[in-house]
């Protein structure tokens, strides 16, 4: 199915209702979108692709909108797969046609597909005209890699970001703003937004500051996966600048690991006492909450905390690879508190805090450390421990 979202422009994507986890990680409970759109003029463009398995639905998409062999411009602003997977097909049909992206871009697709049409690597604010309209590819480095731009379609308004701005969700029809259930894309585009993106905070917020300072007139935001804003399109715009901004809040997330109640004691303790306290606090046991869900909640809160039971003298493997998520994803620094429980010699605990600290993360003090059953002497610690908390979100 096509739809018109502005005239001669149409959106040809296709919905994923398959797929279980968005890059073999995040869970997709709703589905995804991967939107691609047709502008056609005296000459005819495609923005985007899909991703590969979808290629027939969208090519029959396309046909009710022009004959795919006619299109001159591939547009890719982005070359991670869910947008080129179907490249290599529409290229066998659309044999005259000239691949479009940034100079970072060429050597992806080469190395992704190499298809072998024309290519036009563009500028930054390069333009090309398609007859009576004209497309300007703005750059919009790490959005979400470092190859990513924007093209606006200058006559009609129209920005497609690709990833930024999008969400996850299928779109089961519900193509625009005005139809969508707008309070589960906000709770979609902020996670998708926090597993996809976190890496690149500062890059949504300077991306952001770009457009606006191009001053272009935006009547339709069209991303690559999600709704289509032309209600409000400032909508998402301002969600994505609060969700990507550098200011941490005044809560605490405890994000733990257990399998026999031991250190999930603990978490609940560290939680009652903060929450005396007068502390804002969310906890997580990582062996059920999906990730995504913890990373979108961890990730502005102003101290995370981490507890472990040791395991095979490492960390808890959820808690382990939750660590990993707050490094590689260059979660904005905060201090971090740190508590585990052990049976015997331990060794989960320091491991974490050596990898957090190599990251250049400040650990609080004192770091709790339980031999199984809470005593005295460590429900004291974690006191200590909600108290230091306490006094660094004041
Ligand atoms: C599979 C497994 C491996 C463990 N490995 C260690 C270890 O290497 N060193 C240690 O001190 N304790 C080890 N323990 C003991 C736990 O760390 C300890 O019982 C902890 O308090 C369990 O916390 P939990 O009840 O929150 O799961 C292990 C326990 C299990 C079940
Ligand atoms: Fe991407
Ligand atoms: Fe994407």
């Amino acid at each position: 199915m096509h739809r018109e979202i502005a005239p001669g422009v149409y959106y040809v994507g296709v919905d994923d209702h398959h797929t279980h986890l968005f890059e073999g990680l995040w869970e997709l409970p709703f589905g995804v979108s991967y939107n691609s759109y047709l502008v056609v003029d005296e000459k005819v463009a495609l923005v985007e692709c899909v991703k590969g398995a979808w290629d027939d639905e969208w090519l029959d998409n396309i046909r009710e909108v022009v004959d795919p062999a006619e299109i001159d411009y591939i547009v890719l602003n982005h070359m991670e797969p869910d947008h080129t997977g179907a490249l290599p097909r529409i290229a066998e049909i659309a044999r005259d046609a000239t691949l479009v992206y940034t100079p970072r871009a060429a050597p992806m697709q080469r190395a992704f597909y190499d298809v072998g049409l024309k290519e036009r690597t563009v500028d930054d604010l390069e333009e090309i005209s398609l007859g009576s309209k004209t497309l300007r590819f703005i750059h919009a480095q790490f959005l979400h890699w470092p190859e990513t731009m924007f093209t606006y379609l200058v006559e009609d308004g129209v920005l497609f970001t690709c990833d930024a701005f999008g969400a996850f969700g299928a779109l089961n029809g519900r193509l625009f703003d005005d139809e969508a259930d707008l309070e589960r894309v906000e709770a979609e585009s902020r996670r998708y937004v926090s597993a996809i993106i976190t890496s690149y905070l500062k890059f949504v917020q300077r991306g952001i500051k770009k457009v606006q300072d191009l001053g272009i007139d935006i009547r339709v935001i069209a991303p690559s996966h999600g709704p289509v804003y032309r209600k409000d399109p400032m909508w998402i715009v301002k969600k994505y600048l609060e969700w990507s901004s550098p200011e941490l809040e005044k809560r605490v997330v405890i994000a733990y690991g257990s399998m026999y109640g031991f250190t999930q004691r603990t978490a609940m303790l560290l939680k009652r006492e903060l929450e005396a306290l007068g502390v804002s606090v969310t906890a997580h046991n990582l062996s059920y909450s999906e990730p995504s869900h913890v990373i979108t909640d961890a990730v502005r809160a102003g101290v995370l905390v981490l507890g472990t039971p040791t395991y095979d003298a490492f960390p808890f493997p959820k808690v382990w690879a939750f660590a990993n998520e707050i490094v590689g994803k260059r979660f904005p620094k905060r201090p971090i508190g740190l508590f585990g429980t052990y049976g015997w010699g331990g060794g989960g605990v320091k491991k974490l805090r050596k990898q957090l600290e190599d990251a250049r993360y400040e650990i609080l003090e004192p770091v709790v450390r339980v031999h199984g059953r809470l005593t005295d002497e460590e429900i004291g610690a974690c006191r200590q421990l909600a108290r230091e908390i306490a006094a660094r979100l004041r």
